[in-house]
């Protein structure tokens, strides 16, 4: 039997955009989400948006009970900023704040440990109409909502998170359209990007202030890049991937200061954000307690193969391309790729490049399409999904006696969830979420899970 160190967190993880939903009259402000849902409904599978999700919002008592019945030791969730300040600034909603004090009470009282963040890609409309994080004034109005969310919860709260994933919302919204506002410009993503760190950074700094013993992190998806063959372009190429799409974030939120190859290459390219000294200077100052880190498949990458397009906003020598390599893929068995000796991997990264900072494994879960096809005696019979926990258990067990300093494991995620663009596709949850009626059922791994958490180990 694999036993985790006394005292190790089993929880899983969801967010407040992808699980409240709403309802008449709840004082929600809209965030870019359910905007971008009401002017083009068909970008969102099976046209179902944000409004709807799993219904937290009025189910959550009964939710709560489930995280008991599912063994959760930790929960995390997130605070929607929108629900909080309707327009990002000025005027908070008491509905808001009575909500969030509800759930977060019933969480403590159940003796399980919170995790609360502050910002999954939910961009309240009324600072996107003023330029949002490209914006200073947006790093402002989030220091403020941080500061009054610290303020407001901080006595439930174990640990706090700035930000989920900042790259994706950089990439996503400035490079790739994946997300609203859908631009495609390196510069304003190079500018999204300093801002959202600079926020993080104040936000640190708000929470030592409210209270010194409070632990705030980052959540960041170090997906480990690993370069297609030993060709020195492959090689370089993987360097590069890991600058943009981990160090980016990972430098300045634990050392307090960015790669300089990724300044040089940014100066280079005259797509240095807006700075001042000041800002650096609490970056530097400001570093995190601990890390979040959420992994599900690892980057592989080659140099690009085709012409560069001049119009395109990524640096023609500074590009590379994602390959497919064959072997385990979820959805059985297609998709994205089953690698479970990645945690390893960033395990070791962390231990011998950022001072074996004390880290959790915060995301980490199988997305299955059509996963109704494995109920049985009115259960999903999900042993792909325990098959991946375990699978990836074991390498994170093995990183623990090299000497990682990792707490805890955060499956994605508690009941199953509506995610982004692709909505209800694919199915994450410990728990089965009957779309029509809200019903809940728990699957075969939500009870394994239980006992994972009782064993401490498997
Ligand atoms: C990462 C994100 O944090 C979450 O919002 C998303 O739904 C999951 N990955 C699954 O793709």
């Amino acid at each position: 039997m694999l036993k985790f160190p006394q005292g190790f967190l089993w929880g899983s993880s969801t967010s407040a955009p992808q699980s409240e939903g709403r309802v008449e009259g709840d004082g929600k402000g809209e965030n870019i989400w359910d905007y971008w849902y009401e002017i083009e409904p068909e970008k969102f599978h099976n046209e179902i948006g944000p409004e709807k999700t799993s219904g937290f919002y009025k189910n959550y008592k009964e939710d709560i009970e489930l995280l008991e019945q599912t063994g959760h030791n930790v929960f995390r969730t997130s605070i929607q900023w929108a629900r909080l300040f309707p327009k990002g600034t000025g005027d908070i909603n008491p509905d808001g704040v009575a909500f969030y004090e509800d759930v977060f009470k019933r969480v403590k009282e159940k003796g399980i440990e919170l995790i609360v963040n502050l910002y999954h890609f939910d961009m309240p409309l009324e600072l996107q109409k003023m330029g949002g994080w490209e914006s200073k004034e947006t790093v402002y109005a989030y220091e403020n909502y941080a500061r009054t969310c610290f303020e407001l919860f901080g006595e439930y709260v174990d640990s706090w998170v700035t930000f989920n994933e900042p790259i994706v919302h950089v990439e996503c919204g400035y490079l790739y359209q994946f997300h609203y506002p859908m631009k495609v410009d390196a510069k304003a993503a190079a500018q999204v990007a300093y801002y959202t760190q600079l926020a993080s950074s104040m936000a640190v700094k708000a929470c030592h202030e409210v209270d010194a013993n409070y632990r705030i992190s980052i959540i960041l998806n170090l997906t480990p890049a690993y370069p297609r063959s030993e060709h020195p372009a492959d090689q370089k190429a993987a360097r590069v991937a890991e600058l943009f799409q981990a160090k980016s974030f990972l430098d300045p939120s634990v050392k307090g200061e960015y790669p300089e190859e990724l300044v040089s290459i940014l100066k280079e390219h005259d797509l240095l954000p807006e700075y001042t000294e000041e800002e650096l200077a609490i970056i530097r100052e400001n570093t995190v307690d601990f890390l979040g880190v959420n992994y599900y498949q690892p980057l592989r990458v080659k140099a690009p193969q085709y012409q560069w397009n001049p119009e395109s906003p990524f640096l023609p020598e500074y590009y590379y391309e994602p390959h497919d390599m064959p072997g385990k893929k979820m959805n059985p068995y297609r998709g994205w790729e089953i690698y479970e000796k990645g945690v390893y991997d960033l395990a070791m990264t962390i231990k011998e490049d950022y001072g074996n900072i004390e880290w959790i494994l915060t995301e980490n879960g199988m997305g299955v399409e059509g996963e109704a096809q494995y109920r049985e005696d009115g259960m999903i019979q999900d042993d792909y999904r325990i098959e991946y926990i375990q699978g990836h258990l074991r390498e994170l067990h093995r990183a623990i006696e090299d000497g990682a300093n990792c707490h805890g494991y955060l499956l994605w995620t508690f009941i199953d969830c509506w995610s982004w663009l692709n909505a209800y596709k694919n199915r994450y949850g410990l728990v089965e979420l009957d779309l029509e009626t809200e019903k809940r059922t728990i699957k075969k791994s939500g009870h394994w899970f239980k006992e994972l958490s009782e064993n401490n180990g498997f």
